[in-house]
């Protein structure tokens, strides 16, 4: 079997498009542009292309973008005090603090003093309870995109097999939640899981989320299986610097039923959800 390619780039591009035209007639109705304030703190340059990014692509929707790029050295007290000037703002609908923070800042601190109605990451302590308890919150964007994929391939998900290979609190734990909430039967793999391969190898969906490159074989997959690869790894290949996700894409394309290409995959996703979070989180603040 030769996996059905899952387009992220074209289905985030959709996404995005039916984002701007809701924006267009929230303005013209109402007069209300959705904003969104990105805080950037120190210089990793992994995250300056994330901001940068979602700075370009939020103008590009129609709603006002707000970056705030803070130094390295930025004092805890002053950047509470940012996101709490933030919180006050009618015109700021959703804001983000881009992780990781410099070590000297407490991340937990820092994103639970953001208004859990516009922490478009839904990261903040509040919506992660309220997405355990299957009540409404924000969903963290990076799930969401892949969820969106998942039921666009299969319609229903109820009842399927999914293993999430990783437990992070932005990725794993939130995707694992999700799919719950669709009916799956879900498994949280890791670092300590016995007989990786194994589990790997009943999913009917695999969701791989552990940023270390292809680290996930072909032989691992169910033949027929959904593979979603958040994986975002640079490697040296062959003297080039290469994007390479968790996956290793050209076995695993020979015996999955469909999977996500990285690039072009989950990562245009996450910001096209980052921008319809941004979005729902306005429309929830005007009623
Ligand atoms: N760093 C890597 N991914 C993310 C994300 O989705 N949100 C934020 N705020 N920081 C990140």
């Amino acid at each position: 079997m030769v996996a059905k390619v899952i387009d992220g780039k074209a289905f985030a591009a959709n996404v995005r498009a039916q984002v701007a035209d809701h924006v267009a007639s929230l303005k013209k109705t109402n007069g209300i542009t959705p904003g969104l304030a990105v805080v950037l703190v120190g210089e990793d340059p992994a995250s300056q292309v994330y901001v940068r990014s979602k700075g370009k692509q939020t103008v590009e929707v129609g709603m006002n973008s707000y970056e705030h790029k803070l130094d390295a050295s930025t004092s805890e007290e002053d950047l509470l005090a940012l996101v709490d000037r933030l919180n006050n703002d009618p015109d700021v609908h959703g804001i983000l603090v881009q992780l990781p923070l410099p070590k000297h800042l407490n991340e937990d601190l820092v994103i639970n003093s953001i208004d859990p109605a516009k922490d478009v990451d839904g990261f903040h302590i509040s919506n992660v309870g309220l997405l355990g308890t299957g009540q409404k919150s924000m969903v963290p964007c990076t799930p969401l995109g892949c969820l969106m994929m998942l039921r666009n391939h299969h319609g229903s998900l109820s009842g399927m097999d999914a293993v999430v290979i990783g437990r992070s609190n932005i990725v794993g734990k939130p995707m694992a939640q999700l799919l719950l909430g669709d009916s799956c039967t879900v498994t949280i793999a890791h670092s300590r899981t016995k007989d990786l391969p194994d589990v790997v190898r009943r999913a009917d969906i695999v969701v791989a989320a552990v940023g270390r490159p292809e680290m996930v074989p072909g032989d691992w997959i169910k033949p027929g299986a959904t593979v979603i690869d958040v994986g975002i790894n640079r490697i040296e290949r062959d003297g080039k610097n290469v994007l390479v996700g968790d996956v290793h894409y050209e076995s695993a394309a020979q015996t999955a039923g469909a999977i996500t290409p990285v690039p072009g995959g989950v990562g245009p996703m996450t910001i096209a959800c980052l921008l319809a979070n941004t979005l729902t989180a306005c429309c929830r603040a005007n009623g």
